[in-house]
């Protein structure tokens, strides 16, 4: 057993006392003219600072909100959402700036989660390209967009970690990982907010949000809003790091979770909103709560709107999205001597000072020049941009004989519910895209083939049989349509066009409102009735694509054996018809990574790459061994692992060789591969780092991923990757919630995936 010296305490849980940032802004200006403004402000007043109704431009959730103008000009309103168009909002805003006493400038806020009008692929599909460039290019284009039409705050990055495909909203996020969703988190904030003292420097930087804070991607059952309950340890040595990057990174403000955090939900856990993210993490942002979260208190069984809303604002919430539980009580908790004053203004101060930062009093009209709306939005280089990257988000999952690139010549088939609609394309939570721009995919493949080859289309399926269950999905979103001819009728028209084709793709799987929230499911395979046209498709004996459409992993064990080549393209975004016609083609060499595990079948679930080893792990390569940590009816592996994905080259691996092999707590040492192109076309691989500490004072994961380099490699060339490990990757959070690193000896892995890596030991002093 590895001493327990804790050679580095670095500031942990337990000694809180050391860590309290101040709360005093760095910015005496600032300071003063918030001061000199609050000293103006009644207490409903500032109360009203507190409070963001939703204008209902956008469904985003169940309640709405009234008579909002009324309460602008009364100062009982600090911000809007869900409002579209520039126009709009300069009049909204004028009503603030001249209608209310004070004069105090709204903050308008939207879900840009990934893109705006010009959509990007949902972010699970972007955390696979594994391109830190591109996401915070993409956040870049969002921001860009979003602020010319009045914008000004993005409820993105979404950054929950999550292990259950089950659970609608994985689309949302950036899939299993913490070291790479912290990665991601910065990445985006960058995008969106500009960096450090250049933040808002510009009329298209808005504020970043991050959410949900915290846990929500850990929901018992994949259910959505579903309760959490973990460990301190798990929580903060595997679920929270991406939120604390995104603070890093300066975020402006964050959002709570719906869900519980050890019995109390977060938006009233004071545990979770003051002591972890403002005294540990210094963060000096404003917290802004979900959709309606401080109402559902009361149905979390916890108080009345009175007693919730009080709590709540205790916690350390700042502003109440849609509840209206503050403007409504917190007068009356401030009257019984239930709230302070200082509490309120806390609050309300936060509120003022993101407004301040964004620049919204030099000029509350700073993000509404109309002119700017006609220019920069859906541009033809924002749509390039948006291309690209999409084409760098899909995943080839298997591609026996060389089925991939297709040739653009002779006839194509193009079979499945999903090929002829361009409003599927942006997937889930893209509420600012014109559904009417997005190609279907039909028309993208035409567009990249050109006249060289025949493309002929036919549906072949519905998305599902169970109609009821489509209608479920598509309550407040898009549906496909449904065809009313027999389900035999639509297979026969497929294969009637399939039997002259020289070679067949099937768009099938999930229509994009399966994911996203209140979408979680317990069978993620691809619907039985578009698997039962699969099945007829390959009977013709003529080459099959599959063409993934999907915002989860999904359970593809039958197609993985069966089909020859399987595309997994996510939702690309309104650029995504041509983005896969590009890759399908050889245009572009697919250089997707998954970031998340897809399961052999759903009773595996939850199935991460980074878990621990149990006192009974099976034997290497073992399927079953009695009075072992396994299942009678299936193996233990993933089908496909955390960080896989093919390309149209093929890459190999040298040994690992390091430049030591032990390093003292100050010291660095640089494992490094040799990544060999042995293919025929160039590509780009994502190599990966993992690590495993081999003893620990608690058990340690079987590895974790601690870095990665996408790196592009021309066809029969070779490049060497280093990467330097110190201490500081080595640390994790103890027994004691200590962050910590222990000497002792460690495994370094690399690989083009979790799986198949090659490996080396040091150790350290
Ligand atoms: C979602 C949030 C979103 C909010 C505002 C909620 O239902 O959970 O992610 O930002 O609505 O639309």
């Amino acid at each position: 057993m590895k001493r327990l010296l804790i050679v580095a305490l670095s500031l942990g849980i337990l000694s809180l006392s050391a860590q309290v940032k101040s709360s005093v802004s760095e910015d005496p200006k600032m300071d003063k003219f918030i001061n000199d403004l609050m000293k103006k402000m009644t207490i409903e007043e500032k109360i009203g600072q507190l409070n963001l109704p939703s204008s209902g431009d956008i469904t985003t959730g169940q309640a709405k909100s009234s008579n909002i103008a009324d309460k602008i000009k009364k100062g009982q309103v600090g911000g809007l959402f869900n409002i579209k168009g520039v126009e709009k909002i300069k009049d909204v805003q004028r009503v603030a700036v001249e209608e209310s006493r004070l004069k105090i400038p709204l903050i308008f806020g939207m879900d840009v989660i990934h893109g705006y009008e010009t959509v990007f692929p949902i972010p699970l599909g972007l955390s696979c390209s594994w391109d830190m460039a591109a996401i915070e290019q993409s956040a870049r284009v969002a921001a860009v967009e979003a602020s010319a039409d009045g914008i000004c705050w993005t409820f993105s990055p979404m950054v929950d970690i999550s292990r259950d495909p089950r659970w609608g909203r994985v689309s949302e996020g950036n899939g299993e990982d913490p070291y790479l969703g912290g990665q991601i988190a910065k990445a985006m904030v960058r995008g969106y907010q500009g960096i450090g003292d250049k933040a808002y420097s510009s009329n298209n930087q808005i504020m970043a949000c991050v959410k949900h804070y915290a846990l929500y991607g850990a929901g018992e059952a994949g259910r959505d809003y579903n309760t959490v309950d973990m460990s301190r340890q798990r929580m903060f040595n595997e679920y929270m790091y991406p939120y604390q990057a995104a603070v890093e990174a300066g975020v402006g403000s964050a959002m709570a979770s719906f869900n519980e955090v050890d019995g109390i939900p977060a938006t009233a856990n004071k545990w979770l909103m003051t002591d972890v993210l403002r005294k540990q993490w210094g963060f000096s942002g404003f917290v802004v709560t979900d959709y309606t979260g401080i109402s559902e208190m009361i149905d979390h069984g916890i108080g009345n709107l009175q007693t919730v809303s009080a709590r709540a604002l205790k916690a350390g919430i700042d502003m109440d999205m849609v509840s209206e539980g503050f403007l409504t009580t917190l007068k009356k908790s401030y009257d019984e001597g239930k709230v302070t004053e200082a509490e309120i203004n806390a609050a309300c101060r936060r509120i003022l000072e993101a407004k301040y930062k964004l620049g919204l009093f030099a000029d509350p009209y700073k993000y509404c020049d109309v002119n700017r709306a006609k220019k920069e939005i859906y541009t033809n280089e924002h749509r390039a941009v948006a291309r690209k990257i999409a084409s760098e988000s899909f995943v080839l999952l298997k591609n026996a004989n060389k089925t991939l690139p297709l040739k653009k010549e002779g006839t194509i088939a193009l079979v499945g519910p999903l090929a002829n609609s361009g409003s599927n394309m942006p997937g889930t939570w893209s509420v600012a895209v014109n559904l009417d721009k997005p190609k279907s995919l039909l028309d993208g493949l035409k567009s990249v083939a050109g006249n060289s080859a025949s493309i002929v289309y036919a549906k072949g399926s519905n998305l599902t049989a169970d109609q009821a269950l489509e209608e479920r999905a598509t309550m407040f979103g898009r549906s496909l349509g449904r065809d009313d001819r027999t389900e035999e009728d639509l297979r026969n028209e497929a294969l009637e066009i399939a039997k002259n084709a020289d070679v067949i793709v099937a768009a099938l799987g999930e229509s994009s409102e399966f994911s996203g929230e209140s979408s979680s499911r317990t069978g993620i395979g691809i619907p039985d009735v578009q698997q039962r046209l699969l099945k007829e498709l390959l009977k013709t004996g003529k080459p099959v694509v599959l063409v993934l459409f999907t915002g989860r992993p999904m359970t593809l064990t039958w197609e993985d054996e069966n089909v020859p080549a399987i595309l997994n393209v996510w939702f690309g975004g309104s650029e995504a018809a041509e983005a896969i016609g590009d890759v399908l083609f050889g245009d572009v060499n697919p250089s997707g990574k998954l970031t998340t595990t897809f399961p052999q079948n759903i009773g595996q679930v939850p199935l991460f790459y980074n878990h621990k080893n149990t006192g009974r792990p099976l034997g290497e390569g073992k399927w079953f061994e009695k009075f072992r940590s396994n299942y009678l009816d299936v193996s233990n592996e993933p089908l496909y692992p955390f960080g896989y994905g093919l390309s149209y080259t093929t890459f190999d691996y040298s040994d690992v060789k390091l430049t030591s092999t032990t390093i003292d707590a100050n010291g660095e040492l640089t494992a490094s591969v040799t990544v060999t192109n042995n293919g025929t076309v160039d590509g780009s691989e994502v190599v990966q780092l993992y690590i495993r500490d081999l003893v620990g004072s608690v058990t340690r994961p079987v590895k974790e991923l601690k870095g990665f380099d996408k790196v592009f490699i021309k066809a029969g060339e070779s490049k060497i990757i280093d990467f330097k490990i110190n201490s500081e990757m080595l640390k994790f959070y103890n027994y004691d919630l200590q962050y910590v690193f222990e000497p002792g000896e460690f495994e370094v892995m690399i690989g083009g995936n979790s799986r198949d890596v090659k490996s080396a030991r040091f150790t350290l002093n």
